[in-house]
């Protein structure tokens, strides 16, 4: 395949999804644009999640979900499968697209993670763009939490308090050289504790690339997918079972469910460039595009 694309707006109970699917079909097909006029895997997996970022319908920058001390804290991470090189940021607050702070984290820091005010200082020196409070927080974030709060639920929130839709999004790319690249962001689970940091900026669990096997991003409970080192081991299935996407997906997911009970959902573009994802919730949102066609998955 020339180049494939696949991106995700979070798994969950989705309860409305046609609300998402203009978003996921728009996005998709923007970054497919950049991936025909021969732009990197890289650079269209950044692209992609920036867009997801700027829109309030998701959960990662703006439209954030807030923690428990009413704050919007966000994490990203993206990944080049063509040298394994990595960059992620975590807990932090004000940056418009933390998607595009963790590529300068992975391209001009030294580093690999920077959290909290040190990456918020770094943002300020690489001139990275930031917004204030009133754009992160949405009306419909803060009576969530409110109701978070009123029904004691805690930050692993599955029971439904969240609107059932565990937050993330995030973009997996194979361009016309063959190279992979993959990028997560979120703002968290909603009335998590202050600090709290999930899966989205943890290489390898959250998000992971090599053009050995493939490019992985991962929504859901991110506790779950730290321990199982879930994107890590998606990508192993593919380098050392020999699984194509659909099926290492599948396994994956397995996987996750069987060690820890996990929840939560994947998309992941193997080296051939075949998309596939796969989810233990009821429903997750996707839209991939593969062989010159646009396909958006909102169930
Ligand atoms: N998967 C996002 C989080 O747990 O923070």
């Amino acid at each position: 395949m020339d180049y494939s694309l696949m991106i995700h707006g979070g798994a969950g109970a989705i309860r409305d999804p046609q609300r998402y699917a203009p978003s996921l079909r728009t996005i998709v097909e923007s970054g497919a644009r950049l991936l025909a006029a021969g732009s990197s895997a890289l650079d269209v997996a950044v692209h992609c999640v920036a867009l997801l970022e700027d829109d309030p319908l998701f959960n990662a920058a703006r439209g954030s979900v807030l923690n428990a001390e009413g704050e919007v804290l966000c994490d990203a991470s993206v990944m080049d499968g063509r040298t394994l090189k990595a960059g992620a940021v975590a807990a932090v607050c004000g940056v418009k697209n933390p998607a595009r702070l963790a590529y300068e984290v992975m391209e001009e820091s030294g580093h690999v993670l920077l959290v909290g005010e040190g990456a918020e200082r770094f943002a300020r020196a690489r001139n990275v763009k930031f917004e204030s409070e009133d754009y992160f927080k949405t009306q419909e974030r803060v009576a969530e939490l409110a109701k978070a709060k009123r029904a004691r639920a805690i930050a692993l929130d599955r029971s439904g308090a969240a609107d059932g839709k565990l937050g993330t999004v995030g973009a997996v790319a194979r361009d016309r050289n063959g190279n992979l690249a993959a990028a997560t962001s979120t703002g968290g689970v909603v009335n998590q504790r202050s600090g709290r940091v999930g899966d989205s900026p943890i290489i390898g669990a959250g998000t992971f690339a090599d053009n050995a096997s493939c490019a992985v991003s991962c929504t859901g409970v991110g506790e779950d997918f730290i321990r199982t080192s879930l994107a890590r081991t998606a990508a192993f299935f593919v380098e050392f079972r020999a699984m194509q996407a659909e099926e290492a997906a599948r396994e994956a997911i397995r996987y996750l469910v069987a060690k820890v009970n996990g929840q939560g959902g994947l998309i992941l573009v193997d080296r051939l460039g075949g998309c596939a994802r796969a989810h233990s919730t009821p429903g997750m949102l996707t839209a991939a595009f593969v062989g010159g066609v646009a396909r958006v998955d909102a169930t």
